[in-house]
């Protein structure tokens, strides 16, 4: 459901693995792939190309005595059409159909959950990136895994997704692993607002201070929450700031993983920034700024940058380091 970067990117990959799988996207994505097939490659030279006849394309969805329920519904449209698009599927597919959401942010599975309280809502988190390259071509510009709550009807699916590349883990406590990933999603505003590539921007050591700034208060507002981020990079999440603020020689020994980013490749909020869509800075910065007043406290720094990536369009204009440390109170 949402056949973007990262929903044509996993259905793809199981459907080569073998999965019968129906893709619902926008017709700009459908017609594409109508008429090239759908291409997906990755950093390690892997390639996987489906003819146009061997894909299921739809562009909402609905019933269809040909085609049986989905036994597992991967929810991947940005967070703001989470709400509709669960409402839509609660009303044509089965009770108790298992719906995984894999987008970023800490709340879209409990608001598809209530927006389709038929359906059996589960978190995920994807930890490598996909951008589109061209008409059909969904290229992986990172490493990483997936994750997902444990579920008995998960487990099932664990052999498929292997087999497609993409090992699938099952965690008890989905909010730590989704909270760290959010905090590694705070980069996605700082490098929308550089202007720069991921990696280009991740090696100027001022952006990767203010990056350090926004973790360290959103590491503060998880201790006084008492949630504990799960570890998913190298280093343990606490220790982030720090290794972001190291010179960049001794950065780049350190986080060698970090920077093995494709040179081109940008955080989607850049993509989204460019072509006037809505961000998902609500579901990102707005979370850590929401967790803290339910604390009792405040993150300035992450609701100064929500707002400047809100107001934009008002000025269409890369932020330097400087100005945006100053612009943040960093
Ligand atoms: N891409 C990544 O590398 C990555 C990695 C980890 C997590 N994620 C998360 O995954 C989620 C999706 O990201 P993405 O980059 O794949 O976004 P995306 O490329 O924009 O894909 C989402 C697609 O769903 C479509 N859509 C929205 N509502 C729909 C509807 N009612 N019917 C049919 N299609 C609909 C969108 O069309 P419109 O644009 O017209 O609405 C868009 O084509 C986000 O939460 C993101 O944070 C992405």
């Amino acid at each position: 459901m949402g056949a973007g970067s990262l929903g044509c990117f996993i259905g793809g990959s199981l459907q080569a693995a073998g999965v019968p799988v129906h893709f619902i996207g926008r017709p700009r994505v459908l017609s594409a792939l109508r008429a090239t097939g759908l291409t997906l490659t990755d950093l390690d030279g892997r390639r996987v190309h489906l003819a146009p006849q061997q894909l299921s394309l739809a562009d909402a969805p609905s019933r269809s005595d040909a085609r049986p329920s989905p036994a597992l519904v991967l929810l991947c449209v940005k967070s703001g059409s989470t709400r509709e698009v669960a409402a839509s599927l609660d009303a044509v597919l089965e009770p108790r159909t298992l719906l995984l959401s894999l987008q970023n942010g800490v709340s879209n599975a409990s608001v598809a959950q209530q927006a389709a309280p038929s359906m059996r809502a589960l978190a995920g988190v994807v930890s490598f990136n996909v951008a589109e390259q061209g008409p059909g071509h969904f290229h992986r510009g990172t490493s990483g895994q997936l994750a997902a709550a444990r579920h008995g009807a998960l487990e099932a699916w664990l052999p498929w997704f292997e087999r497609a590349h993409l090992p699938l883990a099952l965690h008890t406590d989905m909010q730590s692993v989704q909270w760290a990933k959010l905090l590694l999603n705070l980069n996605n505003a700082v490098n929308a607002l550089s202007g720069l590539p991921l990696r280009e921007q991740l090696l100027e050591r001022g952006y990767r201070r203010v990056l350090a700034g926004l973790q360290a208060e959103a590491l503060a507002v998880l201790d006084a929450a008492d949630i504990v981020p799960a570890k998913l990079t190298p280093v343990p999440a606490h220790w982030l700031p720090t290794v972001l603020r190291l010179p960049t020689p001794l950065f780049k020994r350190v986080a060698a993983r970090m920077l093995r980013v494709d040179a081109s490749a940008r955080s989607s909020m850049a993509d989204d920034l460019r072509r006037d869509r809505p961000t998902e800075i609500d579901a990102l910065c707005g979370e850590v700024v929401r967790l803290a007043t339910r604390v009792g406290s405040e993150a300035p720094a992450n609701a100064r940058i929500a707002a400047l990536v809100r107001t934009w369009p008002q000025r269409r204009q890369p932020y330097g380091p400087l100005e945006l440390l100053r612009a943040l109170g960093l």
